[in-house]
Order: structure tokens, then C-alpha cells, then sequence
């Protein structure tokens, strides 16, 4: 029987990692806000970086495993370019999911800040301390935030329309979680 829907693995990353993400987001935003508790912002900067990290290394497992098992084609009853705008946002959102961890990383390490799970577990710091590097990261990092909040949200609506209004099966290719049957 060849594949319609994205394996049970694949959707499990894609929850989790979509999670992790639209979590990872507000908690950014809000953190940089001024007025906040000391204690309170230092636990979402500590949760900031470190789902960060996490996201990273699910978005390698996640396009390691792609690579073995693409995505199964969408049904021919979606118009071409759709196809095609679907194919290149998707690319567009995993290229952000590997940026943005990337330059945050590069950011706090240059900076000379934890990331405390990797620094407890005795992970070399890949990058040497250097303002002018922090400053950079930090710079793409705050301009790749509003790319991927806004390219998160046209996708979960893109998504939401065909799951809500068109009923067309695209949705029920990545939901629910668990693929119901074989796989
Ligand atoms: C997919 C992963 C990530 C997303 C979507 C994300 C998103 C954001 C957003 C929306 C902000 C607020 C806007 C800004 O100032 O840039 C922010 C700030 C920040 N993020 Fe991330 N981030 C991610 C991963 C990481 C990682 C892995 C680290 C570090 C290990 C990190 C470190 C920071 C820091 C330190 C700030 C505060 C701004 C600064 O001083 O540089 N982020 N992030
Ligand atoms: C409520 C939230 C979300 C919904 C309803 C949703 C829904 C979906 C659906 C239905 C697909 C399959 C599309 C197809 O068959 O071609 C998909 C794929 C995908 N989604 Fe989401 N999504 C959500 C959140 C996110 C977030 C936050 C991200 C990342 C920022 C994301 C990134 C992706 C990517 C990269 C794919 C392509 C998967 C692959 O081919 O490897 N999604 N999503």
C-alpha cells in the first residue's frame, strides 16, 4: 500500500517540535520585556535556551529521518502551485528551526552566558566569547523571530483551513499524533 499520511514517527516529531516552538516563541518575547522579576525572567530565559537546544536537536533527528522516508505526495487534488507553496514553506520553516537555535546558541555562548543542561553535561563551548559575534547572532536572532512567528502562522492557518473549512484529508495526513492502522 504506498503512503498517503506521514508516518506515526514523523508526527510525533512534528507535534513536539511544534510545541516546543510555538511555546519557545511568546516565552522569548516575554522575557526580553522590561519589568519582570528577576527570578521570574531567569526561569524563562533558563527554559528559553534550553528547549531551544532541544528543538535543534529534534529538527536534525527529525530531517536525518526525511531523509530516509520523505513525505508522502499530497493528494492531485491540490492545485500544483499549492503543492509547490506548501514544498517551499516548508522548507523555508525547517531552515528557521535550524537558524534560530543555531544563532541563539552563538549568541549566549559569544556573550559568555550558560546554557545550563549542556553545561552540566560537560558539552564544550563551540564558540569562542567575542562581543562582536555575540552581537551578530543576536541580531539575526531577533530578526528570525518575527520570520518564523509569522511563517508559523500562516502555515497553522493554512493547516486549520484545510482541517476546518476544505475537509480535504491534508490535515488528517499529520494529525493525530499517532497514525491510526498500519505503519
Ligand atoms: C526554535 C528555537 C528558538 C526560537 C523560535 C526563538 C525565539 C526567540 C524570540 C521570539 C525571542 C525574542 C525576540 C528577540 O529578542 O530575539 C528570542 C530571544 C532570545 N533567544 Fe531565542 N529562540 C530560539 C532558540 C534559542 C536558543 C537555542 C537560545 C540559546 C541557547 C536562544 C537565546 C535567546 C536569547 C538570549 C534571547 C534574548 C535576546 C538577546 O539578548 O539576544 N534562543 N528568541
Ligand atoms: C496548531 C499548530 C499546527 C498545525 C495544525 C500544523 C499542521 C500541519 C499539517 C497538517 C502538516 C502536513 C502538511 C502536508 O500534508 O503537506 C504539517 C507539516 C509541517 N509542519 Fe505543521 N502544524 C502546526 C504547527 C507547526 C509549527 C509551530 C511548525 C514550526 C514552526 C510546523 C512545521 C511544519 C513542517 C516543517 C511541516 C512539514 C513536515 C515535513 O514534511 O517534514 N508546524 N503541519
Amino acid at each position: 500500500m504506498s503512503d498517503t499520511s506521514y508516518s506515526t514517527f514523523a508526527r510525533i516529531m512534528h507535534w513536539s517540535m511544534a510545541l516546543f516552538i510555538l511555546s519557545t516563541i511568546p516565552v522569548g518575547f516575554l522575557m526580553i520585556q522590561e519589568g519582570l522579576s528577576r527570578s521570574l525572567q531567569n526561569s524563562l530565559f533558563i527554559y528559553h535556551k534550553n528547549v531551544g537546544v532541544l528543538i535543534l536537536v529534534l529538527a536534525v533527528i527529525r530531517l536525518a529521518y526525511r531523509g530516509f522516508r520523505p513525505p508522502p505526495p499530497l493528494p492531485d487534488h491540490v492545485p500544483v502551485w499549492q503543492q509547490r507553496a506548501a514544498g517551499a514553506s516548508h522548507t523555508a520553516l525547517y531552515v528557521l528551526i535550524i537558524a534560530m537555535p543555531v544563532a541563539g546558541y552563538v549568541r549566549v555562548v559569544a556573550g559568555g552566558f550558560p546554557i545550563e543542561t549542556l553545561d552540566a553535561m560537560g558539552f564544550p563551548r563551540l564558540v569562542p566569547e567575542s562581543k562582536p559575534l555575540a552581537e551578530t547572532a543576536k541580531t539575526l536572532h531577533f530578526y528570525g523571530s518575527y520570520v518564523i512567528a509569522g511563517l508559523a502562522g500562516v502555515h497553522i492557518m493554512a493547516a486549520l483551513q484545510h482541517g476546518l473549512l476544505k475537509k480535504d484529508g491534508v490535515f488528517s495526513r499529520m494529525w493525530p499524533p499517532v497514525r491510526r492502522g498500519a505503519d
